[in-house]
């Protein structure tokens, strides 16, 4: 086994996305851990682990990368987590480039708030996640300037209570798209639009300027706790259902899978492209 594997062993297929949510810790008592996951990283992951003015954020970093690393390391032990190598991709997303075989399929996304990082793990699909701390007060500005206006007359038609979480559910969603797209704020966040017919499922429209089609998608929205909500947004691979699952890991430790049925999920058939 590579040094610095920890064991564990995943297989993901194809109709699969792995969900992994790590908590940043709150301090640096286990230097042992410390150790082992600053182990992992590269040079220029320690260069930039210094830059960070704040611990919190040195921490955060930190479990990201080692998350990122050890959790690819599971599905293929042949690759140590050291040995993993990213290229930002043209927008800035980061992309596997290692040569084994095994890796040339797997996809992956994280996103991160001040205590958890999460990372999504897919088979030969694109994917993008956000996660988001809910207890904070909505910037319901935001959505005035750069919703779609269905979106906003969506939101303002709500009682004043229910706007804040439809913003949350909103930005998530929008996040989540465009993060799957990788093309990062270069994508009008008022050219696409989710619409919710009901308190459980979510629909994707889209502006036919940005050469995509609504039924490409799949999507789920997952409240982790009280205060965080989560997106995924991935491409629709196969006619077989996509099986989302979650787990909570401590990098270069442990994990566990965790049950959690999504708040909201696409109907296979309830997408719609805009004419
Ligand atoms: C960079 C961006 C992709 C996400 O930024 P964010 O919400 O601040 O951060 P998140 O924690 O969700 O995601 C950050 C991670 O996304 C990944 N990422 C970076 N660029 C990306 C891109 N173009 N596409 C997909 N993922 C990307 C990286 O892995 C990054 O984490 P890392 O730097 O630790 O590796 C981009 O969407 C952005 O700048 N958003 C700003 C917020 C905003 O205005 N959102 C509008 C939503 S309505």
């Amino acid at each position: 086994m590579p040094p610095g594997h920890t064991g564990g062993r995943e297989s993901i297929d194809r109709h699969e996305i792995h969900l992994w949510c790590a908590e940043v810790p709150p301090g640096c008592e286990d230097s042992a851990l410390y150790a082992d996951q600053y182990a992992t990283l590269s040079d220029a992951e320690r260069v930039q682990l210094e830059r960070f003015h704040f611990d919190w954020l040195k921490r955060r970093y930190l479990t990201t990368r080692a998350l990122v690393r050890s959790t690819l390391s599971h599905y293929v032990p042949a690759v140590a987590p050291a040995h993993w190598e990213f290229e930002p991709a043209r927008h800035g997303r980061p992309e596997l480039v290692n040569p084994h075989p095994q890796a040339k399929a797997l996809r992956f996304n994280v996103s991160h708030t001040n205590q958890l990082v999460v990372l999504a793990v897919g088979h030969d699909r694109e994917l993008g996640v956000d996660i988001e701390c809910i207890a904070r007060k909505a910037p319901l500005s935001l959505a005035r300037r750069s919703f779609s206006r269905i979106e906003q007359e969506e939101l303002e038609a709500l009682a004043p209570d229910r706007q804040e979480r439809r913003f949350w559910d909103l930005w998530t969603f929008k996040e989540s798209y465009i993060k799957a797209r990788g093309l990062g704020l270069s994508l009008p966040l008022d050219a696409f639009s989710f619409r919710f017919d009901d308190d459980c499922s979510v629909r994707l429209e889209l502006d036919a300027s940005l050469l995509d089609c609504a039924s490409n998608w799949q999507l789920w929205q997952y409240r982790l706790d009280g205060e965080n909500l989560l997106a995924l947004c991935a491409t629709r691979v196969t006619d077989a259902p996509t099986v989302v699952s979650l787990r909570v890991a401590q990098p270069m430790r442990a994990h566990r899978f965790i049950a959690r049925t999504p708040s909201r999920l696409s109907h296979p058939t309830a997408t719609q492209d805009r004419p």
